[in-house]
């Protein structure tokens, strides 16, 4: 089948690159040319494991291959997706100008019978919208489709090439006969829906892992109080398959491209037909205050935090990734700036992004964790990077001036802890010490 994606953003090229694997002949569209010109190249303009193996071995077997030129690529296309940004509003509202300028130029494109699948996470009813808009432009016959992604960055290759279910949003036969086709290869579970559930299902779904973050890191605050351990709380809940386990990991809250912007807009969306998100506004909130308990967390062990050098471990959102939007580090930081601390940051591959969106004077950027913790009175860990749960933590220890961690993602291991002095705080689990673990050691 030939299918043209319109936008080479995370959704846009991984499902691009994944259509290619299948099969198909993809031609990946962007009107950024200087992106296109180095995607032509063979650079991948994001980190995402196994992308750019599968993108070169693709572009190599003539499957897939990249243009700025939207009307030439869309002349053999039976599928035509589109995968432009839906950034959010100052109001939280999702901005369609993108989606709406692509309907636009796919009605002028058009040269015969396709189908136009709306891919970018967009409020109900939009999808009817670009059918109007193409309708406007184009006499040509179209259906109009909604194909959300739930893809996560980090895993997005494997998470496309094996999907838990694709959701297939359409009120044509012909269109759903085209677009079963184009989705079999990747699975069986196909859900054939209307376009405006399957819309709401992926704000839905995304609203409801948010809710499970937000729940757990309320449980992990009262664990913090009670003397329970949340990760113990959550093992235990998540054995039961009505709950199940993913997505129980208590933290410093959700970023990322995706839960932040979704969740406001599903508030916004209710609004819009006067309902209110009671859940979903807390869900927000919670996960807004979460951040700071690594604050609250270094106060508590050091008083007062002028001139103290503070290392932070992980700028990510979360691991696998470059990406720092709506990461928590971003407050986390800021904040120790308000309060006069000295931030010492490190990521093993997110501080060029980092620094692109926070460059403060006081902030020192690190090679290493080792290099950050240097002379630091406290070390957070904010991402769980792989490689923070080996390091040899009494070396970071004769490095430090004081050795207090504050683990922001329950990363660190009682192994890793044993033979230090560290006073280590987690979420919602005991706090330890040098003593407590010899009273684990005992028991
Ligand atoms: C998410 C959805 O999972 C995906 O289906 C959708 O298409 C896009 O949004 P992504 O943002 O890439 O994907 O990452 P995800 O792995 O879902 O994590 C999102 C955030 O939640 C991260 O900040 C992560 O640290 C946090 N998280 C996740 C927790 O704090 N606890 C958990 O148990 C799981």
């Amino acid at each position: 089948m030939n299918v043209t994606v319109i936008g080479t953003g995370y959704v846009g090229l991984v499902s691009g690159v994944c259509y290619a694997e299948k099969g198909n002949h993809v031609i990946c569209v962007d009107k950024d040319v200087s992106k296109i010109e180095r995607l032509r190249s063979g650079e991948i303009p994001i980190y995402e494991p196994g992308l750019k193996e599968l993108a070169d071995s693709n572009t190599a077997a003539g499957r897939l291959s990249f243009t700025d030129d939207l009307t030439e690529a869309m002349v053999a296309a039976d599928v035509v997706i589109i995968a432009v940004g839906t950034p959010p509003l100052p109001n939280g509202e999702a901005d369609m100008r993108f989606v709406e300028l692509v309907a636009r130029e796919i009605g002028y494109a058009l040269n015969g019978y396709k189908v136009v699948v709306v891919k970018s996470t967009v409020p109900v009813g939009t999808n009817e919208r670009v059918r109007g808009i193409v309708a406007a432009i184009s006499d040509y016959p179209f259906d109009i489709a909604s194909v959300p992604e739930f893809l996560r960055e980090g895993s997005a290759v494997k998470d496309t090439l094996n999907p838990d279910r694709i959701v297939i949003g359409s009120e044509s036969t012909r269109a759903a006969e085209v677009l079963t086709r184009l989705h079999q290869p990747f699975t069986d579970q196909l859900i054939m829906t209307d376009i405006r559930s399957a819309e709401m299902i992926k704000y839905a779904s995304n609203a409801f892992l948010a809710t499970k973050i937000s729940f757990i890191n309320e449980i992990a605050n009262i664990c913090e109080k009670v003397g329970a351990d949340v990760t113990e709380v959550a093992h235990g809940m998540g054995l039961d398959r009505r709950i199940g386990s993913s997505f129980l990991r208590a933290g410093i809250g959700y970023g990322g491209s995706c839960f932040p912007k979704d969740t406001k807009a599903l508030i916004q969306i209710a609004g819009n037909v006067e309902y209110d998100f009671k859940l979903l506004k807390s869900v927000v909130e919670v996960n807004q205050h979460q951040r700071y308990g690594v604050i609250d967390k270094l106060k508590r062990a050091l008083g007062s935090m002028h001139g103290r050098r503070v290392a932070i471990w992980g700028l990510a959102f979360k691991p696998e990734t470059d990406d720092v939007r709506e990461a928590p580090a971003i407050e986390i930081i800021e904040s120790l700036l308000a309060l006069g601390a000295i931030p010492r940051v490190t990521d093993p591959i997110a501080v060029e992004n980092f620094r692109s969106l926070l460059n403060h004077p006081s902030i020192e950027w690190c090679d290493s964790a080792l290099d950050a913790a240097k002379q630091c009175d406290a070390v957070c860990l904010l991402t769980e990077w792989e490689d923070y749960a080996k390091l040899d933590l009494k070396e970071v220890e004769r490095v430090m001036a004081s050795p207090i961690l504050i683990d922001g993602r329950n990363a660190i291991s009682k192994e890793q802890l044993e033979g230090t002095l560290f006073a280590y705080y987690p979420v919602g689990r005991p706090m330890m010490n040098i003593e407590d673990i010899a009273i684990h050691e005992l028991i």
